[in-house]
Order: structure tokens, then sequence, then C-alpha cells
């Protein structure tokens, strides 16, 4: 079994997590930059006392402003990546490096050229970007101004933006994907939304509000993509929500059905271009109506994405008594533990049959080409000598890897995986840099103490094989 020869296998990280420099080169405050480290992770609303005092505090205490300093040190890692065969690099655009405020006039000049210069330097070598358009970033001003996606004004800032991205790197970049795991605005609409809990008008139903917003955003990006530049081709990006039932109880599975439903929501009106019945009905019981304007259902139809993406780190289970309830987590997802699964030192359950079942289930539901834009194992690293031996890493996805092919051979169009946090960066979920996901070390611990250096793990040398050998070295013992 192996890998077709176009297959895109290579690897991924947002900007957020590794540009750093985040008050160079004309770049704004943006929502992300107000995180402090968390060691449990989960503290993802944040109130506007806590801003306030993230903008009196430094790089030191707010991990994502300073990264792995990549917005420096770009053309060294990059001639990492080469070296390991990457074909593909899904990395994603700061706003706020193009629009500082989010609603300035006239885009930054020193924002555009830097990325120019990263996907030139990435052509150079082979690499094809795949960029997402927003990943966990509002600019800063946005929110405080009319709290995030809350208002429509966000949305024509972001086609503003969309416009500027897409005139600039059309030819440099071939595929898009509009938002970093959109579904996770039900959980946190700060984290995706850009909107605080304090400012939001309806506090039940206001996500599904700012949602709206992003969706008919996603929609503007698809139609300006499709008429301007029909070459390229523009994803969605979701968290693939695998959960079981706890038990064959009816019960357990209609639960589990409707919480995977959920998790699907965004996607589904990405795909379908309409919101699914299993939101409109409930929606219309709770006397909710989302406050839209004419056309704007016709216009989501009329503009859907070309191929889905997900991430896919672990799996859950779940059951409709939630009194006796184990909690676990799986990236920003709660559900029990499955005593069939090992976890990670992080408590995620590790499940590579769920990932062909996973690329099963969406193609089954989509039938659109389907991409794996993140999977990785993130584990304490030691550094000895210059190295790290971690064959839990290349376990961790020699197995993952193993099952796409597997899925493939079901009949699924995937048309590649890119391994998340290629290079070891900030966590999304803790802002640790002790989380490490790399195939490549940075020397840099959580308090941003270090040289910076890059080291080449044992895991660096095995994918660069699985590449080279269209992932036939995946069977080899
Ligand atoms: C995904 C995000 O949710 O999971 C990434 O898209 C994130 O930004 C990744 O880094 C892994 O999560 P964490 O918290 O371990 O970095």
């Amino acid at each position: 079994m192996e890998f077709s020869k176009d297959f895109l296998i290579g690897g991924a990280f947002a900007a957020n997590q590794v540009e750093g420099a985040y008050n160079e080169g004309g770049r704004g405050w943006s929502t992300i930059d107000m995180y402090k480290m968390e060691t449990s992770g989960g503290h993802f609303e944040l109130t506007m006392a806590e801003i306030q005092e993230a903008l009196q505090g430094d790089a030191k205490d707010y991990p994502k402003r300073r990264g792995i300093d990549f917005y420096h040190r770009y053309l060294e890692d990059l001639d990492l990546f080469q070296e390991m065969g990457f074909k593909i690099l899904r990395l994603s655009i700061d706003w706020t490096r193009i629009y500082p405020n989010g609603d300035d006039e006239t885009p930054n000049r020193e924002g555009i050229d830097f990325y120019h210069r990263l996907f030139d330097e990435l052509l150079k070598r082979n690499i094809q970007p795949m960029v997402t358009l927003n990943h966990f970033d509002t600019p800063l001003n946005l929110t405080l101004t009319c709290n995030g996606w809350e208002s429509r004004k966000t949305l024509d800032c972001f086609k503003r933006y969309v416009e500027t991205v897409l005139d600039e790197y059309h030819e440099k970049v071939k595929y898009w994907l509009t938002f970093n795991e959109l579904d996770a605005a039900l959980i946190s609409p700060y984290l995706c939304s850009g909107m605080l809990a304090e400012k939001t008008e309806d506090k039940k139903f206001g996500k599904y509000q700012g949602l709206h917003h992003q969706l008919l955003g996603c929609a503007y990006a698809a139609k300006y993509i499709h008429e301007n530049y029909p070459e390229l081709r523009l994803g969605c990006m979701m968290t693939k929500n695998l959960k079981y039932a706890k038990t064959c109880r009816p019960e357990d599975n209609l639960t589990c059905l409707q919480e995977v439903q959920m998790g699907c929501m965004v996607n589904d009106v990405q795909v379908f271009g309409e919101y699914p019945y299993y939101v409109k009905n409930p929606w219309k019981k709770a006397g909710f109506k989302l406050k839209t304007e004419p056309g704007d259902m016709e216009f989501l139809k009329n503009n859907t994405v070309d191929f889905v993406s997900f991430s896919y780190y672990a799996s859950l289970v779940t059951s409709h008594d939630k009194s006796g309830d184990d909690p676990t987590n799986a990236n920003l997802l709660v559900g029990e533990k499955n005593p069939y699964l090992k976890t990670t030192e992080w408590g995620w359950q590790i499940d590579p049959v769920g990932l062909r079942y996973s690329l099963n289930e969406l193609y089954d539901r989509y039938k659109k080409p389907i991409f794996i834009a993140e999977n990785g194992l993130g584990a304490v690293d030691h550094l000895i000598g210059n190295t790290v031996e971690d064959d839990y890493r290349i376990e961790y996805i020699r197995d993952h890897l193993k099952q796409v092919l597997y899925a493939i051979d079901d009949g699924v169009d995937c048309f590649g995986y890119t391994y998340w946090g290629c290079i070891d960066c900030i966590a999304a979920s803790t802002s640790q840099m002790k989380k490490r996901y790399g195939f490549i070390y940075v020397d840099q611990d959580d308090e941003g103490n270090g040289s910076g250096n890059r080291y080449r793990k044992k895991s660096f040398d095995w994918y660069k094989k699985v590449i080279q050998t269209n992932g036939r070295s995946l069977f080899e013992s």
C-alpha cells in the first residue's frame, strides 16, 4: 500500500503559535495575544478585565506573542521542511499583519510583503502553501469596538481582508481554508469569533449570530475565489468530533448522534449551503431567530466550498446519562473515557482507527475531496545531545497514517495530510511550550528562556523516509 505521487503530505501550524514578533512589522493587537499560559488549558473565554490586564503585560507572560520567532527564523525552518521533503505546508495569515485594526482603510504593506516573501521561499523549495484565512485570531480592535463577529461590521472588514489576500497571493497559493475549527465557536465565542460574553446581547444564542456572520464570510470567500480565481480551491475546516456511544443502549446512541451532528453544523452550512434541520428546529422551539439581511440564505446556498478538511487528534465516548461522567477532553471537546484506548500525557485518547472511521464518515456525509489538516501528538520531549528519541511520536504517526491508507483503500478521496505542529510551537489550549508536537525541537521553555535553536528529532528522518517512499516505509518493522 502506498500514497499516490500527488498526495499532499507535509506539516501544519498557525501564525499565532509560531510567528511571534507581535509588535513588529506594523502588526496590531489580536484577540489571541491576550491568552496567558494555563497549564490545565480550557480557559478560552476572556473578560474585559483580563484583556485590560493583558494589555499591560509583556510577551513573557503571554507566550503566543513570542511564538517560536518564526517571523525572523523562517528561512532556516523552511530549509528543514524542505530537507524532510514536505510537499505542502499549511499555515495561516495573521489578519492583524494585513489590517492591524481590522477596519483600516488600507492594508499594511509590511505585513503583505512578509507573506509574499514566505510564499516565495516555500515555492522555491517546492513546498506549496495551504493558507487558513483565519486561525483563532480577530483584530482586538473589532472585539473592543463592536464585539467581533457579533457585528456585521466585522463581516465587512473580513470581506476586505479576503479580497486583499486573494488579490495578492492567488498566483502563489492554490489551496485556501476558511476558518480553523469554526465549530469551536460554540464552545468559545472569544477564541473563534472575537466575542466577549459580557458584551453579547443574547447570552444563550448570541454565538449563533456571530457564527452566521462568519458563515457569510466563508461564503464570500467562496464567491470571490470562484468568480475571480477559479483555478484555486477553497475548503472548510472542522474539529472532528469523533464520539462513540458508551453502550448499545438506544438512548446513548441517540445522544451520540446528536452531539456528532452539532459538531458538523458549520461544515454542513459551508458544504450544503443551508442550516441543518437539527439546529433550525431547536432554534424555533426556543424562540430564537437569527438576525439576517435579505439574500443571506440565498448567498449561503450559492457559495459553498470545494473540499472538506478537519483536525483529528483523539476520540471520546458519550452517553445519555451524564450523572456518572468521568470527563476527559480531546482538543476543545469534552467526553468520557474509553477503556480500550491509551492516552497522551495531556489525557487525549489515542485512536488511530478513529481516523479511518472519521474519513469514511465525512466522505460519506459530504462526498467532497477530503484533506487531513491536523493530526499529531503533543508530548514532553527531552533533548539529549542534539536530538530527541521520540519513538512514541513515530508510533502515533505510523499508526494514524496506516489508517489513512486503509481509508483511501476503502474508497475515500483523501488528497493530503499535514502533521500538526511540524516544528515545536506554542500550544493552542494551554499556551505551553512544553507540549511539543514537532519533528524539530525548539530550544525554548514555557517562560521563553532558551537559545531558540532548532534540532532534528528522531521522527525527522523517519517522516522524511515516509515521504520519500510514498508511505511504503510505514509497513517496515
Ligand atoms: C487544534 C488547533 O485545535 O489543535 C491548533 O487548530 C492546536 O491550533 C491543535 O494547536 C493542538 O492543540 P494544542 O492545544 O495541543 O496546541
